[in-house]
């Protein structure tokens, strides 16, 4: 920290040292120090506020800015203290922002409840307010590349107190009480600002152009979070580089029966049932006409989640709802083509290469005007996917993998036994961990075999900017998540593009 932010700090806090003393010597000898007219100090430091318990304030006053001249005159000396993870400037601020508010209390109770001003007093709080803000100053303008690891670390800290309560709930209801939030949160300039303040992590070492798309970031919202569409215009703040909205189907779904989203915590997975839940295409469509996207939004498409009497009409159901998108006004920038969803009726259709030729064969008619990700199951072996990927190389629309879907084996070595155990016994598929190393696989060898043919979407267990790496040299080109934002906060984002980026430059 340079000396002309500290040296000012140095100064402010003997001067609180001197206002709190002189307050509570006059406190311990029963003095009512002199106050000009117009003031109420009398009224103020004989009030019940003046005091905890048997201490006066001014006592904590005193401790507090002794403990800010102490750190200050430390950190002018350039002598380092380190309290866990938090060094002099991260020390300074959060107990000038603990100042600072705390000055806020008092002056509420000044104004509010006691109706009358303590001179003292309000200097104290003034000099809390210069306190502040130069921490602040020197927070926003000076350090603010550096200390966005402390913010992210302070969110993450919060958020696993938070996740602790919010596991307590049902995993759906509280993820529609999240999309409530959420909602409300994109609707107001201001609090989408302080979303985007709070997480947002901005570098121009992220931006891709991909398929004449371009990305601020390579990480995604994966299908199946904002299933309704109803987070278009908050998750650009959270950090996202783009968003899958939907699966989306041509007819809507009030999905599987209950209890469809649960959670293996020790296996760090999510347990999905919901069966394509949604409000269907038109519904969707016209939510989201007049919405302009502050990045790429790809709309998941699968067939509605019902009997069919044919695959004629199952893929009649698919196309129709390409076909409302592509006559719709909505500014969606490409399709991801879901052929992988396992908690449905007919199962999953399009999952080898006969019948996937067949639904390709009917996309290709529509002559679609923006590009389109195949979403892959990743229960499949390697010889087959590669089969299945084939299969699309002479399709020039189908631009994109997506690597891929939840994980169905039953006897996965990454769910935990006793885990596997429950699971036996439910319904559903899991996300999470127990899909990153066989999707990570699946990826690696479509990268061998197509190099460069398709834009490469990686999709499973990532957690940390580390899984992130790891896909991204496995050949990814794009990455998309859930549970990781679940279990780590959606904090996370930030934090694994702030690596992503500061990776580049080393
Ligand atoms: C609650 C939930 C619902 C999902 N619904 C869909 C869906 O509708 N369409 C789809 O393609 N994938 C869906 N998925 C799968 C995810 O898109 C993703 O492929 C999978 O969860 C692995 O990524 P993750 O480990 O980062 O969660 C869903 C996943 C979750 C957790």
């Amino acid at each position: 920290m340079k000396t002309s932010f500290v040296l000012p700090l140095v100064v402010l806090s003997l001067l609180g040292i001197l206002d709190a003393g002189y307050l509570t010597y006059n406190k311990i000898n029963n003095i009512i120090p002199p106050c000009s007219s117009g003031f109420a100090c009398e009224t103020v430091l004989s009030s019940p506020w003046a005091n905890v318990g048997p201490i006066p304030l001014s006592v904590f006053g005193l401790v507090y800015y002794a403990f800010l001249f102490i750190l200050t005159s430390l950190t002018l000396m350039e002598i380092k203290i380190k309290v866990g993870k938090l060094k002099n400037e991260d020390i300074l601020l959060l107990t000038s922002t603990f100042g600072g508010l705390f000055s806020l209390y008092l002056i509420f109770i000044m104004g509010v409840l006691i109706k009358g001003w303590c001179l003292y007093c309000l200097v104290s709080a003034l000099i809390c307010a210069f306190i502040f803000t130069l921490n602040a100053f020197h927070y926003f303008f000076v350090r603010r590349k550096k200390s966005f690891i402390l913010k992210n670390r302070i969110i993450a800290s919060g958020y696993q107190i938070l996740k602790s309560m919010m596991f307590l709930f049902d995993a759906e209801f509280v993820h529609n009480r999240m999309t409530k939030t959420g909602k409300i949160l994109g609707n107001h300039n201001f609090l989408r600002k302080f979303t985007r303040f709070l997480f947002d992590y901005k570098d121009k070492r992220l931006v891709k152009k991909i398929d004449g798309m371009v990305f601020k970031n390579p990480i995604g919202l994966a299908a199946g979070f904002d299933y309704n569409a109803d987070l278009t215009q908050i998750l650009p703040e959270v950090g996202f580089g783009f968003q899958m909205i939907g699966s989306i189907t041509y007819l809507p779904y009030e999905g599987n029966t209950k209890p469809r989203l649960g959670r293996f915590p020790k296996s760090k997975a999510l347990l999905v049932n919901k069966g394509l839940k949604n409000i269907g295409a038109q519904a969707i469509i016209d939510k989201l006409t007049g919405l302009t996207f502050a990045y790429p939004v790809g709309v998941s498409i699968a067939a509605t989640n019902k009997v069919f009497e044919s695959t004629k009409e199952q893929l009649l159901d698919i196309a129709n709802s390409f076909r409302l998108f592509e006559q719709s006004q909505v500014k969606h920038a490409f399709y991801e083509m879901n052929i992988s969803c396992p908690n449905t009726f007919g199962g999953e259709p399009f999952t080898n290469p006969k019948r996937l030729k067949m639904l390709l064969d009917v996309l290709s008619k529509l002559k679609l005007s923006k590009p389109v990700y195949l979403k892959l199951p990743i229960d499949q072996s390697v010889k087959e996917t590669m089969a299945l990927i084939k299969v699309a190389v002479p399709y020039d629309f189908v631009k994109g993998i997506n690597i891929g879907n939840l994980a169905k084996d039953r006897n996965n070595k990454y769910v935990t036994e006793e885990d596997r155990k429950l699971w036996k016994s439910m319904k559903g598929n899991l996300s999470g961990k127990p899909t990153y190393r066989k999707s990570n696989l699946l990826l690696k060898e479509a990268k061998v075999m197509f190099n460069d043919r398709f834009t490469l979407i990686a999709t499973g267990g990532v957690f940390t900017p580390e899984d992130a790496k790891e896909k991204i040299a496995l050949g990814a080109d794009l990455i998309e998540m859930i549970t990781g934002m679940i279990y780590e906060g959606p904090q996370v984002v930030g934090m694994i593009n702030h690596e992503l980026a500061t990776s580049k430059r080393k």
